[in-house]
């Protein structure tokens, strides 16, 4: 995507810019891309929260700040405007939209609830050609509410105009699981079921709610992490190979790798695990227990921890575990897609069987790393494990970046589509439902700790 040249103007009208993510993520990815490339991009936020034209500025020069420097976001701020109102209302959103001097890009930061409304209420305008809708996640609250909301979404504009965020596929690390995988003849002939015994996927965070808790109680981590952001990650490591890089070959075969996906053994109590944290230090941060952090509800049971046991049903892939895990306030910082190969049959005259293979990818370090055995040391008719290891360059565009050159490109390759967002509610519903009727117990683990005894 970087090659493109020709100069693009749009128009990021973001609804729900109050949020944390707006500060926290979007403009600073936005920053990101704008300092390494020509787009001519007009910043509009639209939120409850009261802010002037003055402030929202502030805010844009202090995202570029965090990337690049503050005086790189002057040449965009005269046109920037913060239009205060509520986004749901037909008439604010004729005049957000009047106020775009672009193509508009509409950027839902807001909650699946309120999502569901302002696309009723932008059923009532005419949009311009060409508009462009973004949406975060969580896409719809379960499979019925992701379908009715694709089904809304196909009336306001056609599908290749529609992005649904994940920058987990603007992770330059989660994009090289495509290059490692087919550039190399090294990994292709053994990527599959005959030679990999099984394939984790672990995104273990120290962070804990960040003042996010009126979000993530209601989402917990198996819908903030593994519903959405690790399972594309698996469709990565899981898919043929795309016959071409654009957005209907790529995304058709991911989204071939999720119909095939399913619960291990159909079987979701004996498949998957939860637990939440209890009070505990993360380094030298002390963390209060989950159910007694602010806007928590502990009633909802709401899990910080989540492990889900899948398995892709296809001829490459039948028979072999892909385990997906991630958790907050835990003790190690862990982001790695890891794959076990199987066991090679003892080699006679060494002394016992070598340990099996494995390749790790580290998602935020860019480490890459090949578990093999060689001979010993000291003594060469023993065997002796060593790790190969090459760490790539991320580059300076940050995930939300990337993610957004798409949106601004007009390229949705990197956007997740409609079937495939409907297809990630299908496969954790199981589960989710197995949850809530209390069939798998809500462990605790200390926060600090590695997780609950015996994972
Ligand atoms: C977000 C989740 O989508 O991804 C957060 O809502 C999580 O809870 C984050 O912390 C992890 O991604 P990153 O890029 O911040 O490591």
């Amino acid at each position: 995507m970087t090659k493109r040249r020709a100069k693009k103007s749009v128009s990021l009208l973001i609804l729900g810019a109050g949020g944390d993510l707006t500060k926290r993520l979007l403009l600073p990815g936005l920053a990101s891309l704008l300092s390494a490339h020509d787009y001519d991009v007009q910043v509009l936020g639209a939120a409850r929260e009261e802010r002037t034209d003055a402030e929202w500025r502030q805010l844009i020069r202090d995202s570029f700040g965090q990337v690049t420097e503050p005086e790189d976001a002057d040449r965009y701020l005269e046109s920037a405007r913060y239009i205060t109102g509520d986004v749901t209302d037909a008439e604010q959103l004729r005049t957000l939209i009047a106020a775009c001097e672009h193509t508009p890009i509409i950027y839902f930061a807001l909650p699946p609830a309120v999502t569901t409304q302002v696309c009723a209420a932008l059923r009532q305008l005419d949009l311009p050609d060409g508009t462009r809708l973004a949406l975060e996640k969580p896409f719809g609250t379960d499979l019925k509410s992701a379908r009715a909301l694709n089904r809304q979404i196909a009336l306001l504009v056609p599908e290749e105009q529609v992005f649904r965020i994940d920058h987990f596929l603007g992770m330059s690390m989660v994009l090289n699981i495509l290059g490692l995988r087919f550039a190399n003849q090294f990994f292709e002939s053994v990527w599959n079921g005959r030679r990999i015994e099984r394939v984790e996927i672990v995104y273990d965070e120290l962070l804990g709610l960040e003042g996010r808790g009126g979000y993530y109680d209601h989402a917990g981590a198996l819908v903030d992490m593994l519903q959405s952001h690790l399972l594309e990650v698996l469709a990565l490591v899981a898919m043929e190979q795309p016959p071409r890089l654009n957005e209907v070959e790529l995304r058709s075969n991911a989204a071939q790798v999720l119909r095939a996906t399913h619960v291990w053994d159909d079987d979701p109590a004996a498949s998957s695990r939860r637990a939440r944290y209890t009070a505990g230090k993360v380094g030298e941060r002390s963390m209060p227990s989950y159910a007694d952090e602010p806007g928590v509800d502990p009633a909802l049971q709401t899990e910080t921890l989540a492990r889900v046991t899948l398995e892709v049903n296809t001829a490459r892939w039948q028979g072999v575990p892909f385990v997906l895990r991630s958790g907050k306030a835990l003790g190690k910082y862990v982001t790695q897609v890891r794959v076990h190969m199987r066991p090679v049959p003892e080699i006679p005259g060494f002394g016992g069987a070598p340990a099996p293979d494995s390749i790790m990818l580290d998602l935020k370090s860019g480490a890459v790393e090949l578990g093999l055995t060689m001979n010993g040391s000291g003594d060469p008719f023993t065997l002796e494990r060593s790790i190969l290891q090459a760490t790539k360059d991320l580059g300076d565009l940050l995930p939300y970046g990337q993610v957004l050159q798409g949106i601004v490109e007009g390229d949705p390759l990197l956007s997740v589509r409609a079937d495939m967002a409907e297809e990630s509610w299908r496969i954790f519903e199981p589960v989710l439902r197995a949850w809530r009727k209390g069939e798998v117990p809500l462990e605790e683990y200390t926060a600090g700790s590695l997780g609950p005894k015996g994972w």
